[in-house]
């Protein structure tokens, strides 16, 4: 009879144990990076990579265009509602949230920014290190919030997700000279890898220990980068899609490198190139319709100001496509792609 009643204490008493600290082994989710996850940061920004207005956010909880490029959520709003945190991860810049809301997630992305300072100076927006001046910012709030302890368990224990490079091919490298005249893309890549590794010594510097770093995604297969096809018009370009995947081999080595030179550091390398190639390959396995125009407008070109309430020809049903705008994937996708990396991030991080 005693055992009856002392194994099933034992037993609670461990599965106590266990999920504390799996509440405890992730208490926030930071975020660093471009339009593939900032959440409305731009929003205060005299930019035009801006988002906040109609039908962006139509999918949104309330509808809201909160300013990320997307008819709904984001990866890390996700990823963080898949590790048991908010199901919105705000931006740091927006009023309506403060350190109580910020001390389980934050995201200090700016659309349009890259490793390359040059490339966020284009469009004025955040670049990297005024990032990581906002993420110093924040540890002042949160160790006035929590205390000293407390402020540091949760910088060392947060999982940051950094997405971030498309920009510096597609909105910097192929459009404008400078860079072009500096490098060749194996050298721009090269440069591009070394201000990675610079930003992860940055953040580690203050705290960071977990990272999911999410490569490039196929670039060529964005919708804006058929239209520009001028080789095969509406195909995947295929050098872009090199470009992306030799870009993401040399990250992939940084990763291995920086987690030797750095004591306690783990990154999980995200492959978003295999994540949403899937999609665009195989749209109908995945319940999507439409995988090579975007939902917004034509679905050929536009994307943030071009893409707006009096737009034409926007679809009706957003889960239909792979794409939202011309550069952005759709919330489904998002969710489908997030799906797909918690398993691994969870196995990694919790
Ligand atoms: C980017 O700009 C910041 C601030 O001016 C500077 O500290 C940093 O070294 C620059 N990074 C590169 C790679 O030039």
């Amino acid at each position: 009879m005693a055992s009856s009643i002392i194994i099933p204490w034992i037993f609670y008493i461990q599965i106590l144990a266990i999920s504390s600290k799996a509440i405890a082994a992730v208490p926030a989710i930071i975020v660093f990076g471009d339009s593939s996850i900032d959440s409305g940061n731009n929003n205060y920004l005299p930019t035009l990579a801006k988002c906040n207005f109609e039908p962006y956010g139509r999918d949104f909880p309330g509808g809201t265009p909160t300013g990320r490029f997307c008819n709904g959520r984001l990866p890390p709003d996700f990823v963080s509602e898949g590790f048991g945190l908010k199901p919105i991860i705000p931006a740091y810049l927006d009023p309506t949230f403060s350190i109580s809301d910020f001390a389980t997630g934050v995201c200090f992305g700016s659309s349009g920014s890259g490793y390359d300072n040059s490339t966020a100076a284009i469009l004025k927006v955040f670049p990297l290190w005024k990032q990581v001046e906002f993420f110093k910012d924040y540890q002042t709030k949160l160790r006035a919030y929590l205390g000293d302890e407390k402020a540091n368990e949760v910088i060392s224990e947060a999982l940051y997700i950094i997405s971030v490079g498309t920009n510096d091919f597609l909105i910097n490298y192929y459009n404008f000279p400078q860079r072009r005249a500096q490098f060749t893309i194996p050298k721009y890549e090269d440069f591009l890898i070394g201000n990675a590794e610079d930003f992860i010594r940055k953040i580690y510097s203050l705290g960071a220990r977990k990272l999911s770093l999410t490569g490039l995604p196929p670039m060529g297969c964005l919708p804006l980068q058929r239209t520009l096809n001028l080789k095969i018009p509406h195909s995947c370009s295929e050098e872009r899609n090199i470009v992306a995947l030799k870009f993401n081999e040399k990250l992939k080595v940084s990763v291995v490198k920086l987690t030797i030179e750095l004591p306690g550091l783990e990154v999980l390398y995200t492959d978003v190139y295999e994540l949403l190639s899937q999609l665009i390959t195989q749209p109908s396995q995945y319940g999507f319709e439409v995988a090579e125009t975007a939902c917004c407008g034509t679905g050929l070109f536009e994307t943030g100001i071009l893409c707006n309430r009096l737009t034409p020809y926007t679809c009706l049903d957003a889960d239909k496509y792979v794409f939202w705008d011309a550069f952005h994937p759709s919330e489904r996708a998002n969710k489908i792609m997030s799906d797909e990396m918690l398993p691994s991030l969870k196995l990694a991080f919790l």
